[in-house]
């Protein structure tokens, strides 16, 4: 007999869930980099129309699909793309990507997610308290990450410990379940998280010019430093495949995880109004907190010049090298220091958790075992999955995996399911499926973007984005000698979880044909 599958407590619990997911490292670091690396307040052009007709119809899609699958006991993809296109016998392999994807994420996010832990640790015992410039900084998180070995840190020891405890709350979560775990996770997390963005980002922006002899270097020209626009950027498709992309990762669409927290819904509950409420609180987070933080705040302590090379240097460099620097500079550093790095602690384990869940669900609902075997299942695998990104992160594994999790198969996921939902599934049954309890009419328009352009948007985005990134990383362009092995390492690994997940997808269906010619 099949098991109860769990479900969402309340209707607040799973939009919570659900920007818990979409709120996460990406819109404290990686927005407000990209935002300054392509055409500053240009970049919001493209951003914008990614938003309306990429990320708010996915995020539509997902819901709805996701709930849809729920109903028939499917929490993944195979599961939900066979049950909306029953006569295919091979669309269910396309969803293995549903669960591949989160997977390569989760197993690279989480160690990120444990830097801002030992930050948030190191802050407040005042580790980098004696470190004044950006040099030393990045030596001591090249030391902490053993890229080298320094005064700091003379081994891993420490970043292992914190990724062992930021990997043991993350199983912890997922055993205790969909209302139990993650939802009351994210009910705590998520206005905490917004508590400690709202006060940092009126300390920043409070900041006022701190050195007299340099009257510019203040937060007006570090804003205008980030939004000043540059209408020339928008020539380069560079700028709109970045748009794209960051749209794709802020709200965690694409992944797979919305579609496996939508499949623990009700047939009855609303979707149109519940998704557009994550994702305007996703863009709050990151447009207007997101982006009053990190940059105005290096403006203002490292000036226009030194500005461009941070901005250059990345999300990382930013949030781990050059904002510890900025607290350091204000008064109760070890406090802003400390709350800096929980709020990216929480925000980056809301995602986190978002990304293990896919996998618990298939185990769950496709070979119907109990939570707690699939959840030892899980750890121990992924444990083992996370050991290449933790000890080889100098030889490029992690961008490796960031590539095909967290870009890639982005792209292509979306594709399938747009093209599934409008076209094979049908856009008269799915505007009826999206509107079944819906709390929202959604403008009519949305039919025919659905159906038409967000598939188009897609293809052109796959396409240039292959020919721009996809071939030259393929080809391993630029990266060294020395890290090649590396690289290819991870490739095959990859593989082999994509190839390990396929032949879990034929066994489950074999047994489940199987039961039924039993009957
Ligand atoms: N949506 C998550 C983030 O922005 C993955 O970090």
């Amino acid at each position: 007999m099949r098991k109860k599958r769990d479900a969402w407590k309340s209707r607040l619990g799973i939009i919570m869930a659900v920007s818990g997911s979409a709120v996460g490292l990406g819109n404290f670091l990686r927005f407000p980099v990209q935002a300054a690396q392509n055409g500053g307040g240009a970049f919001m052009i493209p951003y914008f129309i990614s938003l309306l007709l990429l990320g708010i119809p996915l995020m539509w899609i997902e819901w709805t699909v996701g709930r849809f699958g729920g109903g028939f006991g499917h929490g993944t993809a195979p599961g939900i793309f066979h049950t909306m296109w029953e006569k295919n016998r091979f669309i269910k392999y396309f969803g293995v990507i549903g669960i591949f994807g989160p997977l390569v994420i989760f197993i690279y996010y989480n160690y990120i997610a444990s830097w801002t832990l030992a930050y948030a640790v190191f802050s407040a015992v005042g580790k980098y308290g004696p470190v004044a410039d950006q040099e030393g900084m990045l030596s001591l998180l090249k030391g902490f990450q053993g890229i080298e070995k320094n005064q700091f840190f003379s081994s891993l020891q420490s970043a292992y410990l914190f990724f062992l405890i930021t990997f043991s709350i993350n199983i912890f979560i997922i055993y205790k379940g969909i209302s139990g775990g993650i939802e009351r996770l994210c009910k705590i997390a998520m206005p905490t998280l917004f508590v400690f963005g709202v006060i940092i980002a009126v300390r920043v922006l409070t900041l006022g010019a701190p050195d007299p002899s340099r009257p510019g270097w203040n937060i007006m020209n570090g804003m205008g430093f980030l939004w000043n626009p540059d209408f020339a950027a928008l020539k380069n498709a560079k700028v709109w495949l970045a748009a794209a992309g960051q749209i794709f990762f802020t709200l965690s669409v694409g992944i797979g995880v919305i579609l496996t927290y939508a499949s623990y819904l009700k047939k009855n509950d609303d979707v149109a109004l519940s998704g557009l409420t994550a994702a305007s609180t996703n863009e709050f987070a990151e447009i207007i907190i997101g982006s009053s933080i990190v940059i105005p705040a290096a403006f203002v302590f490292f000036g226009p010049h030194q500005i461009q090379s941070i901005a250059a240097g990345g999300a990382f460099n930013l949030g781990f090298v050059t904002m510890p620097l900025v607290f350091q500079k204000i008064a109760l550093s070890a406090f802003f220091g400390c709350m800096w790095f929980a709020l990216l602690f929480l925000a980056g384990i809301t995602s986190s958790v978002s990304l293990a869940q896919p996998s618990i669900a298939f185990l769950e609902d496709e070979f119907n075992i109990s939570k707690k075997k699939a959840v030892i299942i899980f750890a121990a695998v992924s444990f083992i999955l996370c050991q290449p990104a933790i000890f080889f992160l100098k030889h490029g594994v992690v961008n490796e995996l960031d590539f095909w999790g967290g870009t890639f198969c982005l792209v292509l996921f979306a594709t399938v399911e747009t093209i599934l939902f409008g076209w094979v599934f049908g856009i008269e049954k799915a505007w009826e499926e999206m509107h079944h309890g819906a709390d929202l009419k959604i403008p009519k328009i949305y039919k025919f973007i659905i159906k038409y352009i967000t598939p188009l948007f897609l293809f052109l985005i796959l396409g240039f984005w292959f020919v721009q990134e996809g071939i030259p990383t393929i080809l391993m362009k630029g990266v060294s000698q020395a890290d090649k092995p590396y690289v290819l390492g991870a490739r095959l690994m990859l593989v082999g979880m994509f190839v390990v997940l396929g032949i879990m997808v034929k066994i489950a269906w074999r047994k489940r044909a199987k039961t039924r010619n039993n009957r």
